[in-house]
């Protein structure tokens, strides 16, 4: 897979900034245990190129890039340290061409619809977008990305568990950045447990897992209508009649005969199909080809008797 697909199917990068180059290693392990196998070590202390290199040689795994990269030096000092990607806070023509020379790919920041048309100039697709929420949030990236129906984003920038969602939900956003994952204070206590904590809370944010319905198995199209029917007398959830299934609500689904699972089954929203899938792929999982649509895709698998569906919300 090319690297921006793999961050894309992450959803998230942690920029790190480290005074110490022994903490490098604990640091980046700790967000992998949380389910983030990722980091932008940033050129914002002494101790990045040191780090980078300690990270690339332990852990292999860790789609390792440096960030605040401001020079062509920096961006040799980088690649040769080991990291595989390069982020920059603006657009420098100089380091966009350098990386693309080298053949690294390059994540420059652009914060205006001319950034964005001198990225495409140059050949990019994906940018990232600083200073995320000091230019406006979310509702500047929508209108930003209207005309540009190509380009995609990674915000940073004043993001954290609070507005993370809301990012994610949005298909132009490849990925979100940010430090809150790799706090300093947490750094410098050691308390890489608690990082990996806070890693694993972002995950779940990134694909906001939640429970939407509920599928009933009948056994007769009458039989479900009427199962349908006693939901709505008992607690007033309308009833709307489809092809295949009866709903009572938005939260029970009575199946007629096809219904697939032993018991019934459950369906889990997402925040982005593509991405959950390839989280969901990532630890072991297997789909029903035949049951994927836009909208949604069966788990191959039950858990206890029930077939699982993700669907996009
Ligand atoms: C960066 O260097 O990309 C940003 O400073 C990270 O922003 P944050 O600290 O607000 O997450």
């Amino acid at each position: 897979m090319d690297l921006l697909k793999t961050l894309g199917s992450i959803g998230l990068i942690p920029v790190i900034k480290l005074n110490d180059a022994a903490d490098a290693v604990p640091l980046c392990r700790a967000l992998a245990d949380g389910g983030l196998p990722v980091a932008e070590i940033t050129f914002r202390t002494a101790a990045a190129e040191e780090s980078i290199k300690r990270v690339a040689a332990e852990l292999p795994n860790v789609i390792l890039g440096a960030g605040t990269v401001l020079n062509t030096e920096q961006v040799d000092k980088a690649v040769a340290a080991g990291a595989k990607y390069i982020v920059s806070p603006g657009l420098n023509p100089k380091i966009v061409k350098h990386c693309q020379a080298i053949g690294v790919p390059v994540l420059p920041g652009c914060s205006s619809p001319s950034d964005i048309e001198a990225a495409l100039e140059l050949g990019l697709k994906t940018v990232k977008f600083f200073p995320a929420e000091s230019l406006g949030g979310l509702q500047y990236i929508k209108a930003l990305a209207a005309p540009y129906t190509d380009v995609t984003f990674v915000p940073t920038g004043g993001i954290s568990e609070k507005n993370l969602t809301d990012y994610m939900k949005f298909p132009k956003v490849l990925a979100c950045g940010g430090s809150w994952m790799a706090k300093d204070d947490l750094i410098e206590k050691k308390d890489w447990g608690g990082i990996t904590k806070i890693a694993r809370q972002a995950v779940q944010l990134v694909h906001g897992f939640d429970l939407i319905h509920i599928g009933i198995n009948e056994t007769s199209a009458d039989g479900a209508i009427a199962a349908a029917k006693t939901f709505e007398r008992l607690f007033g959830w309308t009833i709307k009649d489809n092809n295949a299934s009866t709903f009572a609500g938005t939260i029970i689904e009575v199946m007629k005969p096809t219904g697939r699972g032993k018991m019934g089954h459950i369906a889990v929203g997402v925040n982005n199909m593509e991405r959950a899938v390839a989280y969901l792929a990532s630890v072991g999982v297997k789909f029903i080809e035949e049951t994927l649509s836009g909208k949604a895709v069966y788990l191959d698998m039950e858990i206890s008797g029930f077939a699982v569906h993700l669907l996009q919300k």
